[in-house]
């Protein structure tokens, strides 16, 4: 499952309250979230978290953003851990501060060996930012062009150790993917819903899930067909 957290500035504006307290109410739905994939046995989450066009904002509420995440992985780190939780980051690391890929780096080595739920964390992340990075590393690796197929390249993608998702969902009402898993979701069911995203809680997480077991996925192919295997990662995940 794929998730972009929209929602969270309009949900303080109703309240008249600075936009960073949205952002601060979306770190505990996020926390409610991982918890209710997980006892839903959904094995992936992919959540975007900052996008590659989020330094476009403000100054102020791009350095709160990230102040907020390092002393959310402070804070939650270790609850996250006792409850099996693998946390990946993906994105690109190296416009961040020392103190905040050194945050990524001890949320990654301390939960590496959880197996319940895999939490991938997109930060400072976009498709095409993904798909520019996967095409770069293959032809370093010296892959020759002839050789570049589809799985191939997806042995390169920041994503390749999980899925593609199956269901893609939006919160705050707009209808549109915004540079996230372009790629990984070629084939997702997409959801959109109105809710903002620090009042998406576990009723909105099943309705999202019970719209999802409604449809009908065919692949590109005929009714009941299985859906296709993911790629070998390149390095063992
Ligand atoms: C979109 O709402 C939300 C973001 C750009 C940030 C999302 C980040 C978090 C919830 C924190 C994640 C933290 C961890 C540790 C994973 P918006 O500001 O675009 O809302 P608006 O559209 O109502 O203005």
């Amino acid at each position: 499952m794929a998730i972009v957290m929209d929602g969270n500035g309009r949900w303080a504006r109703k309240r008249m309250m600075p936009r960073f307290l949205g952002h601060t109410q979306g770190v505990d739905a996020v926390l409610k979230i991982v918890r209710a994939c997980a006892e839903r046995g959904i094995d992936y989450l992919t959540l975007f978290a900052f996008s590659s066009e989020n330094w476009k904002r403000p100054q102020e509420e791009v350095s709160g953003l990230m102040e907020l995440v390092i002393v959310a992985v402070s804070k939650y780190l270790r609850t996250l851990t006792e409850d099996g939780v693998r946390i990946r980051i993906v994105g690109d690391r190296s416009r961040l501060s020392d103190k905040l890929r050194a945050a990524w780096d001890e949320a990654e080595n301390l939960t590496r060996d959880n197996r319940r739920i895999t939490l991938s964390v997109a930060f400072n992340y976009g498709g095409r930012w993904d798909i520019v990075q996967a095409c770069r590393r293959a032809m370093l690796d010296g892959v020759a062009p002839e050789a570049l197929d589809e799985a191939t390249l997806s042995r390169y993608l920041a994503l390749s150790y999980a899925p593609d998702p199956d269901l893609f969902i939006r919160t705050g009402g707009e209808i549109r993917v915004s540079n996230f898993l372009l790629w990984q979701t070629a084939y997702a069911e997409l959801y959109f819903t109105e809710c903002l995203w620090p009042e998406f809680g576990e009723a909105e997480l099943d309705a999202a899930l019970a719209d999802f077991a409604r449809r009908d996925r065919r692949f590109g192919m005929v009714k009941d067909a299985p859906a296709p295997a993911p790629a070998e990662p390149l390095e063992s995940a």
